[in-house]
């Protein structure tokens, strides 16, 4: 079996190139929200508030900006699409939701709870249906690879997961920030979730990961 090389056992040549670096300092705001950020599977039922929802889009994905968003994306195309699926959000009628960036809107979709309709196309993930709401990142992955198939075959499709994965790390950060619960989701049955995410998100969409948000369970995230 292949080792991970950032887990190997110390061994001879490590040990002859090994230069230990000193500890980070303790403390500083950014050092601390990292410390705090924790992947949560376990939510209450709590609802949160569309407020709350409200900021984090604004501040996590959105932004003041129409043309600048708070992350990187290949070439500025910003391809990732998210949807919100909102049950229990105080303010807000339970409905899948487009989120607009540039404009920092909700376009209703669908109407309901679909919650479960979303945990069947997760592999194991059957605690979904109890998150107040979630984050469903898609994207045509066919008209990113289009777009950059002079540079290489594939490299939009991989871009749209570095940018997925930067997007995921902002929500994990704004949540940390403000006791909320998140996780990325990227254990998904992709023949289920294009069944289940029919009409919720864009038709030639495919599914690259969850993020539920929700008050973390007793327990579930925040122990120091
Ligand atoms: C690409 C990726 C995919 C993941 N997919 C799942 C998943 O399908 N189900 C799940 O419970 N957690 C998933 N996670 C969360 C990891 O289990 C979690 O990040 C890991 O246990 C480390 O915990 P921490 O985020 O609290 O540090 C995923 C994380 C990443 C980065």
């Amino acid at each position: 079996m292949s080792q991970n090389p950032n887990c190997d056992p110390a061994n001879g040549d490590h040990d002859k190139h090994r230069i230990v670096l000193k500890p980070p300092q303790e403390g500083g705001p950014f050092a601390e929200l990292l410390r705090h950020r924790r992947s949560t599977k376990s939510y209450r039922k709590t609802p949160i508030d569309l407020e709350t929802l409200s900021q984090l889009l604004g501040t996590a994905v959105g932004g003041a900006s129409a043309t600048h968003r708070p992350y990187g994306s290949a070439h500025a195309r910003y391809d990732i699409v998210l949807t919100v699926i909102a049950a229990a959000v105080d303010g807000l009628a339970p409905a899948a939701y487009r989120y607009l960036p540039a404009e920092h809107a909700l376009v209703n979709l669908e109407e309901g709870d679909h919650r479960s309709r979303i945990a069947d196309g997760t592999l194991d993930a059957d605690w979904l249906t109890t998150c107040p709401a979630m984050l469903l990142l898609s994207v045509d992955l066919a008209a990113a690879n289009d777009a950059f198939e002079a540079q290489e075959a594939g490299r939009g499709e991989r871009f749209c997961w570095f940018e997925a994965g930067l997007i995921a790390q902002n929500v994990y950060l704004w949540a940390a920030e403000n006791t909320l619960g998140t996780v990325f989701l990227g254990g998904l049955d992709s023949v289920e979730t294009s069944t289940v995410a029919w009409r919720l998100v864009p038709p030639s969409h495919t599914m690259l990961g969850i993020l539920p948000l929700g008050h973390p369970a007793e327990g579930a995230a925040f122990e120091s």
